[in-house]
């Protein structure tokens, strides 16, 4: 058979190359793309489509006659590269298309071709977990975890245009540490040039050595709980939104968790993308309404006795028992809306604790007192020394002060209504997952 080769009619005018995000101020001209082939079908000898996918949209393509009976043409798969050139044009009424037009192809390039069947021979929504989670760099390319990414990526934005409106400095503490948070158990160590270190469990004690010099304070960072069980709320590694605030009362720090949750929510749902992914993500989604309901641990236990919400055993939730994630839920479920459980009693938290809608935020007032938190190193049997630095807060003009954590995948699975945290992440990180 001959060898069908094709080039670029030069008689044509000079392509704009473009984001397909930009198509429709070019619609009617002839424009140049470069994508991933999305999606494939071939139509006879004369009639290819394409959806090209660029990061910034979906485009469809038509590929014409001798367009379809190169080489290329005919090795083409989904998920190689190309560059498209042609005509956008826009699609007559009822037909649909995304970004309501579609490119009538008159030249185009291989750029990188991909293996027999495109990425569907290896992965699909229908794939074992864990297979899907050894190619989860393929899967992030699907529509599905793209969506959910894109709208962390929203998120993210949302949390820090939020701090920085109301006047937090936005700080970077380390995550190579050498002292501990959150309690022994959860700690990953490792070899820091021969000396024991750890991976940050919280950034907390270092945004509370900021605020004598910023004033109210917040971080978006790494943490890492060296969490046994494989939970669907629980990650080994996840990202941390932190506050930290000098001056502020009990009720200010709840007054200001119940600002964050109704105030990002409001930003995402109002981002022109954020509202679209929300509607198509969790259509069902109803923003939180201040004021949260504030309950006293003890109330909450009454609650459980007098619901009949028990232990999987049968057995009653007893004062100074921690309230776990299944009750929480239920109880959440029938009061249908955001709970700051408060008060909790001494002994079943570390150094504080305030809690929120089903375990999304942790915050608490910070112990301020010099001799109340020698006390505390004792009781928790932590050696002081490490900690020098913070002590020293409470040497060098302390304060009364109170800030919390919020899980950021959690709270992306409550607004996009995702049941496992893993989807919440780039690359899931738990016990037996460390790859890709
Ligand atoms: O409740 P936690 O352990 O509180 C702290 O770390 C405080 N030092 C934070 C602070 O006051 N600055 O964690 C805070 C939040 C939890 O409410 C939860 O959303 C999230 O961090 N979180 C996890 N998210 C995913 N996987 C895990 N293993 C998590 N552990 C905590």
């Amino acid at each position: 058979a001959k060898k069908v080769v094709i080039t670029e009619d030069k008689s044509l005018p000079a392509p704009t190359c473009i984001k397909i995000r930009d198509g429709k101020e070019h619609r009617g001209k002839r424009v140049k793309i470069r994508g991933w082939v999305h999606r494939l079908r071939r139509q006879g000898k004369n009639m290819m489509f394409i959806v090209l996918r660029d990061g910034s949209g979906y485009l469809q393509s038509v590929l014409t006659d001798q367009l379809c009976q190169t080489y290329e043409a005919i090795i083409l798969n989904t998920e190689s590269t190309v560059t498209l050139y042609g005509m956008l044009q826009e699609v007559p009424e009822g037909k649909e298309a995304p970004g309501g037009h579609e490119l009538q192809v008159d030249y185009w390039e291989l750029v990188g071709e991909s293996p027999a069947g495109g990425a569907e021979a290896e992965i699909n929504q229908l794939s074992n977990p864990d297979v899907q989670l050894d190619k989860r760099h393929l899967m992030i390319r699907g529509e599905n975890c793209s969506k959910v990414l894109r709208l962390r990526s929203i998120l993210m934005k949302a949390f820090v245009d939020h701090y920085t409106d109301r006047g937090y400095e936005w700080i970077s503490p380390p995550t190579l540490v050498q002292t501990q948070c959150e309690g022994g158990s959860t700690l990953f160590d490792f070899n820091f040039f021969g000396e024991k270190a750890y991976l940050t469990q919280s950034s907390q004690l270092y945004l509370e050595t900021c605020i004598p010099s910023f004033g109210d304070v917040f971080c978006i960072e790494q943490s890492y709980r060296a969490e046994q069980s494989r939970t669907r709320r629980h990650l080994a590694s996840y990202t941390h939104v932190e506050a930290e605030c000098p001056f502020i009362s009990f009720d200010d720090l709840l007054d200001r968790i119940e600002d964050l949750v109704c105030d990002v929510v409001d930003r995402v749902l109002k981002h022109p993308v954020g509202g679209e992914l929300m509607k198509d993500l969790h259509p069902e989604f109803v923003a939180p309404t201040r004021p949260f309901l504030r309950m006293p641990y003890k109330d909450a236990i009454q609650y459980l006795k007098d619901n009949g919400i028990t232990k999987e055993d049968g057995t009653l939730y007893e004062f100074g028992e921690d309230i776990p994630e299944m009750p929480e839920r239920k109880m959440t479920d029938k009061i249908g809306r955001p709970i700051l459980l408060n008060r909790f009693p001494a002994g079943i938290k570390a150094f504080y604790m305030s809690r929120c809608v089903g375990e999304i935020v942790g915050g608490s007032m910070r112990m301020h007192d010099y001799q109340e938190l020698m006390d505390a190193y004792k009781a928790n049997e932590l050696d002081a020394k490490p900690y020098y630095w913070y002590t020293d807060q409470r040497r060098y003009g302390t304060s009364p002060h109170g800030g919390y954590g919020l899980g950021l995948e959690r709270f992306l699975c409550w607004i996009a209504n995702r049941y496992h945290i893993r989807e919440a992440t780039l690359y899931p990180r738990f016990v037996g997952r460390c790859t890709p």
